[in-house]
């Protein structure tokens, strides 16, 4: 009795045969064609792989012994030239080790001959329904993975706009340009990015970096825009930016928004422990504020302020250099240093 073919499986899947047995191979082929299969056959795995490599099939049935290459090659080769092939092996003899290392390396089945017709469809539809049903998982699975990534970013898009339009509010109020703040989030990327953080940090680092000093808004106008040098009490409200800056980011479990606390707080801490607002030492500043930090000093003395004038960058550096170890992680300098042709290129592209 021969079974309905193709029921739930693909449509005229295609199959190969390997076996040196011609008068086997043929006889499946035969069986299997009758019943709309398209059945390729060859008779030793030298030109079963050549076949593989050549066209595209559905279903693999091998004999597991063959002269030359045997068919537990084959069967691995297939796989990797077609993970979705399904395999079924053909054996002379019931050999239990073979059949479970069979089963180990990806074939769906593992039967003795001589074959029997039915047992040969039924091995046949249910390795190709089972195929189908596999792929239809992994594009499932594939397709989840995209929304959850597509559903990622739209998060990370409307987080970066929240902080966008404050930056702006920002840009209102205080010395500090929004070219500024753009390339202080541009530098930060750009060093993390060559410290070795992953991309997803240093795109968070590009998105809140730039509101190192959104504190700035709770700080006095005569204080904030006061031309020339500050008294040690100015000075002291000036730096309460940070804190306050931690106050307007913080209270949110947004990560980026964390971030940007996280920036806004520690953006004036220094390696000795000589900053502020709680004068944290080396590695107890997190590593955002440490290169936020560089970055900020950098683009700040080479540009105008309301209270400075730029200075020429040979001056800033040497600046810098002489706060190595210092005011900054050494670390972090010497990675500045190193991509400094890429600095200078943010700095050029956003001028102002
Ligand atoms: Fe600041
Ligand atoms: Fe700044």
């Amino acid at each position: 009795m021969a079974l309905p073919p193709q029921e739930n499986t693909v449509d005229q899947p295609r199959i190969l045969i390997v076996d040196d047995e011609i008068p086997l191979a043929r006889l499946i082929s035969r069986w299997l064609e009758v019943e709309g299969y398209d059945c390729w056959t060859a008779h030793d795995a030298p030109s079963g792989l050549e076949l593989l490599s050549a066209e595209h099939f559905d279903l693999l049935i091998s004999n597991v012994r063959m002269p030359g290459l045997s068919g537990l090659s084959i069967l691995e080769q297939a796989r990797k030239k077609n993970p979705d092939i399904a395999v079924i092996m053909a054996a002379a003899v019931d050999d239990r080790e073979m059949a479970i290392r069979s089963l180990q390396l990806g074939a769906y089945a593992y039967i003795v001959k001589p074959m029997d017709q039915n047992e040969l469809f039924i091995n046949v539809i249910n390795a190709l329904k089972r195929r189908r049903l596999e792929m239809d998982n992994s594009r499932y699975q594939e397709h989840l993975e995209e929304l959850v990534r597509e559903q990622t970013r739209e998060i990370r898009r409307s987080q970066e706009e929240i902080l966008v339009r404050l930056t702006a509010a920002e840009e209102y109020r205080h010395d500090e340009t929004g070219a500024h703040i753009r390339r202080i989030g541009l530098y930060a990327e750009a060093l993390a990015h060559h410290l070795g953080l992953f991309r997803e940090q240093t795109e968070m680092l590009r998105a809140a970096a730039p509101m190192h000093d959104v504190g700035k808004i709770g700080i006095p106008d005569a204080v904030l825009l006061k031309p020339g040098k500050l008294t040690s009490e100015e000075f002291k409200t000036i730096q309460q930016h940070t804190v306050i800056g931690g106050r307007i980011l913080g209270g949110t479990d947004i990560p980026l928004l964390g971030l940007a606390q996280n920036i806004a707080l520690t953006h004036h801490e220094k390696w000795d422990g000589s900053g502020y607002p709680n004068g944290l030492a080396a590695t107890e500043i997190p590593e955002p504020g440490r290169i936020v930090a560089v970055a900020d000093v950098y683009d700040a003395l080479i540009h105008d302020r309301v209270y400075k004038r730029a200075m020429p960058e040979e001056k800033a550096l040497d600046i810098l250099c002489e706060g190595s170890g210092s005011h900054f992680d050494p670390r972090i300098l010497d990675a500045f240093f190193s991509i400094l042709p890429a600095i200078r290129d943010i700095r050029s592209k956003i001028a102002g």
